[in-house]
This record gives C-alpha cells, sequence and structure tokens, in this order.
C-alpha cells in the first residue's frame, strides 16, 4: 500500500525484529549460580517464551526508519522489554488484577510466589537501566537522555501513575478520563520507545515531534485495542483470561463508548496514525506495519 502522503511501502509486522530481540534475551545472565537462582528463574520466566515484543520492535524500527543498524539497539530494546514485563507481572499481581494467566502460562506470582513475583519485576526494572548503562554504545549525552526518558515513561506520569488511576479509581467515568489513563498506563511508554529510536539514530528535535504525535495515537491505538480484545477475544488464543475488565469493573474504552462505537475510534485511531506517519520523513513502512498489525491484532 501507498500512502497519499509518502512514499513509504507499508510492509508486514517485522517479525525478524521480534526475533533478534528473542535470540538476545534469551542471552542474558542475571546471575544464575549465585543464590538468588529462583530469582533469575523468576524474571526469565516471565520474560522469554511468549509475548508481542511490540515495543522492542517498535524502537529498532524507529531506529532503522533513520538508518540506524537495528542490531546496535538491542540493548536498550531488551530494556523496554524487561520494564514492560516488569509492569506484566505487578498488573497481575492479587493487590492489582488478580490475574492467574500470563502469555499462555501461570503468571509469575502463581508460579513462584507473590513475594518472588515482585522481587522479579523490581529487578528486571533496575536491570533494564543496568543494561543500558553496561551495553548501549552510544554517546553518554544521548544514553542520559533515553534513560530519563524511559524513567519518566514509568514513573508518576507513565505507567505507575495510570496504574495508579486505574486501581484506585479516578474521578469521573467519560471519555477524558479513559482516555488520560490509557495515555499514562500504556501510551507514555510506547511515546518512549519511539522517542528513544529516534534519539539514538541522532534524529533532530523536528522529526522527534512528529514521532511523538504518531507514537500517542498508536499508543491510544495500542490500548483501545487491549479493551475491545478483553472482551471479544478468547483465553486460549490471548494467552491472558478474557473478560477481566468487566469481572473488575475498570473504566476502559468498551465500558465507556460501548462495543461497536469502540471499535469504530480503534479504527479511526489507526487512520489517524498513519496519516502522522505519512508527515515523517524517512524509511516509515516498518512503522506502518506495526501500526496495522497492533489494528489487526487477534492477541
Ligand atoms: C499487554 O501488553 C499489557 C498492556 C499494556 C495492555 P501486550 O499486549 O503488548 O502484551 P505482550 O507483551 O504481547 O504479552
Ligand atoms: C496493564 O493494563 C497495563 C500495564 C501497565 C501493565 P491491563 O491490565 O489492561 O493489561 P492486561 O489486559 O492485563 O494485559
Ligand atoms: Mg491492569
Ligand atoms: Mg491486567
Ligand atoms: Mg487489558
Amino acid at each position: 500500500m501507498r500512502t497519499q502522503e509518502t512514499d513509504a511501502v507499508t510492509v508486514a509486522y517485522p517479525e525478524h525484529l521480534a526475533q533478534m530481540l528473542d535470540d538476545f534475551i534469551r542471552g542474558l545472565d542475571y546471575g544464575e549460580d549465585a543464590p538468588v537462582s529462583r530469582l533469575s528463574e523468576a524474571m526469565g520466566y516471565s520474560l522469554l517464551g511468549g509475548g508481542k515484543r511490540i515495543r522492542p520492535v517498535l524502537l529498532m524500527a524507529t531506529g532503522a526508519a533513520f538508518g540506524r543498524d537495528p542490531r546496535e539497539l538491542l540493548p536498550t530494546a531488551a530494556a523496554l522489554e524487561m520494564i514492560h514485563t516488569y509492569s506484566l507481572i505487578h498488573d497481575d499481581l492479587p493487590a492489582f488484577d488478580d490475574d492467574d494467566l500470563r502469555r499462555g502460562k501461570p503468571t509469575c506470582h502463581v508460579k513462584f510466589g507473590e513475594n518472588v513475583a515482585i522481587l522479579a519485576g523490581d529487578a528486571l526494572f533496575a536491570e533494564a537501566f543496568t543494561l543500558i548503562c553496561e551495553r548501549q554504545r552510544d554517546d553518554p549525552a544521548v544514553l542520559l537522555a533515553v534513560m530519563g526518558e524511559i524513567a519518566e515513561a514509568t514513573g508518576v506520569r507513565g505507567i505507575a501513575g495510570g496504574q495508579y488511576l486505574d486501581v484506585c479509581g479516578i474521578e469521573g467515568n467519560g471519555p477524558e478520563t479513559v482516555q488520560k489513563l490509557h495515555s499514562l498506563k500504556t501510551g507514555r511508554l510506547i511515546i518512549a520507545c519511539v522517542r528513544c529510536g529516534a534519539m539514538l539514530s541522532g534524529v533532530g528535535e523536528r522529526h522527534i515531534g512528529k514521532l511523538t504525535d504518531f507514537a500517542a495515537e498508536l499508543g491510544l491505538l495500542f490500548q483501545i485495542k487491549d479493551d475491545i480484545l478483553d472482551v471479544v477475544g478468547e483465553t486460549a488464543m490471548l494467552g491472558k483470561q478474557a473478560g477481566a475488565d468487566a469481572r473488575l469493573q475498570r473504566h476502559t474504552y468498551v465500558s465507556v463508548y460501548g462495543l461497536e462505537e469502540a471499535e469504530r475510534l480503534a479504527g479511526s485511531s489507526r487512520d489517524k496514525a498513519l496519516e502522522a506517519l505519512g508527515r515523517i520523513e524517512g524509511e516509515t513502512g516498518e512503522l506502518a506495519g506495526i501500526t496495522n498489525f497492533i489494528y489487526e491484532r487477534q492477541k
């Protein structure tokens, strides 16, 4: 497909980047032979063997769009997947969504106990930054900006703030509140993936602004789709329990707008994301492929 705004050719989801990431994280070592081996085992259990790898793929595809070899971005890509995995482990805990299935397997706390699961999440978060510090070969000023971006995306103005609103309640239950909730709990990290990919390929501020607009729309699309799949998806396919949001009476795009309108909004969000991408110079075909994949995904 060729869009009107750009010559970018839409390609399929870049599976080869997901494969590259999987190979890299399988080789990570957090000290398996130490007395903490069960902690390392819990971290690897949640991190390996499952997951669509959307965040690291997004970082690498953004870098590649501006000429950076995606292999050189693997440490930061892996760090983002580790942080995402930490957020899933904590999201599944009894104090949060109390889920027993994740990525097609019993959740981390079901398998290893709640205390070990909390620590596995904490350790994945910290080891992510260690990985960037030790293995991402770039100008220290760029690395500092990248780590600052990731830290912001996971703090009060990102995952932690969004998860707080999700579990402790947010005033009002209208369209604006649900969009705010989603932009923090999911959207901000997706923005960070794109911005870090751009920073690591030396892209200037002008492009980064446009890329941020694209990523914000993509993040929204991602979570609208997650909300829809919670209602229409099947547990076996999702690899996590369907119907969790209704059970927990959560504010989602489906609870606020109804299923039909949520599906229409997902389509409009996909179109807006592709339009935003069309305004960006660079080889953006893979990013368009990721956008379509997020829209069409069944899990
Ligand atoms: C699920 O994320 C959690 C949300 C942020 C909604 P993904 O759908 O990317 O989960 P995995 O990584 O593929 O398991
Ligand atoms: C979780 O959102 C977002 C995170 C920050 C992990 P959900 O609770 O909707 O994620 P799933 O549906 O359990 O994957
Ligand atoms: Mg949740
Ligand atoms: Mg959940
Ligand atoms: Mg969900």
